[in-house]
């Protein structure tokens, strides 16, 4: 008999459907994590390249605002996001207690995600940031004159210049 027959491909057709349709199982800590901080980054990411289009000043303005309100937008259900850096600029972004070991393991060389347990049950999840040459204007080592005046404005304790291509530069976190 001719195993190719139409009912043998339709019951392999029924099986794949099927398998398909079947219940996800549930997705790991660490992925869900990264699902939750992914509108976030995509979202800054966008904001940051559009508002450099309109100059420095603009785009230090857009992230002075945009970037906590991002953050807090995405920050419901008990879900909370934010960044951090072991050299903030802004006193806003200081760290959750939580969030420091992995910063100290990042400075050290580690690269991967961090998902951790927290004391009341909820999850922690870090993800590292690295610079890129789009980062230097604000962040690098050699800043222009103006820009450099604006964020000394903004923040007269600024610690997050100084930085190469390619350096940890701080953290994405979420707690859910
Ligand atoms: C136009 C200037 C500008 C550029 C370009 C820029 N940043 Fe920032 N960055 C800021 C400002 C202003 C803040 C403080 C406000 C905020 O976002 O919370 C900040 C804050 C941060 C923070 C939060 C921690 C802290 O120090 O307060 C991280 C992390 C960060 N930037 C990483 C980056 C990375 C990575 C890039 C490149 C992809 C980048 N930035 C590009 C201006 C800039």
């Amino acid at each position: 008999m001719n195993t190719r027959s139409p009912v043998a491909l339709v019951t392999a057709a029924f099986l794949i459907a099927c398998s398909v349709a079947a219940p996800e199982p549930e997705i790991g800590q660490t992925e869900q994590g990264a699902v939750l901080l992914a509108p976030f980054k995509a979202n800054l990411k966008d904001k940051l390249v559009t508002s450099m289009q309109s100059g420095v000043d603009e785009a230090i303005a857009v992230c002075n605002t945009a970037a906590p309100a991002i953050a807090e937008s995405l920050s419901v259900d008990g879900v909370v996001m934010g960044r951090s850096s072991h050299k903030l600029r802004s006193p806003v972004n200081a760290a959750p207690d939580w969030v420091e070991p992995a910063i100290e393991g990042y400075l050290a060389g580690k690269s991967e995600p961090v998902a951790v347990e927290l004391d009341d049950g909820r999850r922690g999840y870090v993800e590292p940031i690295m610079m890129q040459p789009l980062c230097l204007t604000c962040h690098g080592q050699e800043l222009q004159p103006d820009v450099a005046q604006k964020l000394a404005e903004l923040y007269p304790e600024d610690q997050a210049t100084g930085f190469a291509d390619g350096e940890f530069r701080g953290v994405f976190w979420v707690e859910y």
